[in-house]
């Protein structure tokens, strides 16, 4: 079988990864991948976006199957595309896409349908939005409606803050089109749990549960980041809640969605807060999270490539899809100073041997050297039999890996173990 995945970060190249333990897959194309992706399939210079390129290239090299990894090119219709010239796809189309792509939409989804989520109000001017905060006060969270590479919400602990948001997002317009409308919602609190889930538009069966380390900084401190790391299962997602997950959100969600007419096909991902009240959605993303896949997939012991051709095919609820039962953790390294300004093109050096799974999220290859290019450069991630052993296996394995300024989190999975009692 030969393959196109589309997208060029870590994530990819842990999908890449796993597709490949399927011995009838022979070739993986990535669209565009990265330097260190290039080890593992053969990337092809075309861009997420250019979502006309990327159909008549699977058509021309006569794809079997496609897996749309990136937010960017499925809100831009990529599997509508692909579909339209006969090519199979793992990932929603369009109108399902939307859930992601559009906060204004996956809100009023909740709202319409009963989905626990903060109470929220949408705005498409900066006065209307500004008098409102005052009115309700802080601390508030305001997101802009659309795509913002996940810099798209800012928790406010004051008003001005919040009005700064408005400002930033309405009136300097950093996100562009995406601050068209802004929504502003209710502050909530609790552990964060990230649930990613296989859908084939009638069938949802979630994966292993995770959480991320969004903030740069050891401590929760620092601004937000992609994701400085991972740790799987979460322990704070106990059987009772995910059975209260399932029954309130998860379920509820999928068949919204095919109620409106937009049933999800490809991986849904739940970003959930477990709050004093119960569990509630923080946000959607209709593709698997980065980093969180890069312990998400190691547990994974069915075959990847099945799994998502049952996904198109809805056939999910033939299909078993198994996790181990062990535990795993992916310490991400990052140009130091990444999200805001940082060097990078230094040579990037692996052991042969290491112990670990090594993501390449932003590399390029010179000769035959790995330099990296980009915040977030690679991803080490292990597995272990307890959460204890994953992270002291990654953080092992994360001490050999070299170069010039790179910069990881000490601490990823430390609440983690707290809630295990360790600590
Ligand atoms: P989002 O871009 O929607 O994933 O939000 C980014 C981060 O902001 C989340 O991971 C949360 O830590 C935080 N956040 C988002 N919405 C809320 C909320 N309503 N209350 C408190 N924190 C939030
Ligand atoms: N790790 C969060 C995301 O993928 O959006």
């Amino acid at each position: 079988m030969k393959i196109i995945v589309v997208g060029s970060g870590g994530r990819e190249h842990a999908i890449i990864k796993k597709l490949l333990e399927n011995p009838d897959v022979e070739t993986i194309y990535a669209l565009p991948g990265n330097g260190g992706i290039a080890a593992d399939a053969q990337c092809v210079p075309i861009g997420v976006k250019d979502i006309p390129a990327i159909a008549a290239f699977a058509q021309t090299h006569a794809i079997d199957f496609a897996v749309v990894a990136s937010d960017d090119p499925l809100g831009l219709g990529a599997v509508d595309a692909l579909n339209a010239v006969g090519i199979p796809c793992f990932g929603p189309d369009q109108k399902a896409a939307q859930i992601e792509c559009s906060k204004v939409f996956s809100k009023n989804l909740m709202k319409k349908y009963n989905i626990p989520t903060a109470s929220y109000a949408v705005f498409d001017n900066a006065d209307d939005a500004i008098a409102y905060i005052h009115r309700v006060g802080a601390p508030i969270v305001v997101k802009a409606d659309g795509l913002a590479l996940g810099k798209g919400a800012t928790v406010a602990m004051t008003v001005e803050q919040a009005e700064a948001a408005v400002h930033a997002a309405m009136v300097d317009r950093v996100f562009g089109d995406s601050g068209n409308r802004v929504v502003i919602e209710e502050y909530m609190t609790g552990p964060e749990v990230s649930v990613l889930a296989f859908c084939d538009g009638e069938t949802l069966v979630p994966m292993v549960s995770s959480m991320d380390h969004k903030r740069a900084l050891d401590g929760d401190a620092g601004p937000n980041t992609g994701g400085m790391g991972t740790i799987a299962p979460n322990p704070y997602y106990t059987p009772e809640i995910a059975a209260q997950c399932m029954e309130t959100i998860f379920l509820p969600t999928v068949r919204a969605m095919q109620a409106e007419g937009r049933p999800f096909r490809g991986c849904l991902y739940f970003g959930l807060m477990l709050t004093p009240n119960g569990p509630k959605v923080i946000e959607y993303n209709c593709r698997f999270g980065d980093p969180e896949t890069q312990v998400v997939l190691p547990l994974l012991e069915s075959d990847l490539l099945t799994i998502m051709q049952a996904c198109a095919n809805t056939t999910l609820a033939q299909t078993p899809v198994k996790f181990s039962d062990k535990a795993a953790c992916c310490v991400i390294l990052a140009s130091d100073g990444y999200p805001t300004q940082y060097a990078s093109g230094f040579p990037i050096t692996i052991p042969q041997n290491l112990d670990a799974q090594v993501y390449i999220a932003g590399a390029k290859r010179e000769a035959d050297t790995l330099l990296s290019a980009g915040g977030r450069v690679l991803g080490v991630s292990c597995t272990g039999a307890t959460l204890r052993e994953a992270i002291d296996r990654a953080y092992a394995a994360a001490a050999q890996v070299h170069f010039e300024n790179a910069y990881y989190r000490r601490d990823i999975g430390r609440r983690a173990l707290e809630c295990e009692g360790e600590f």
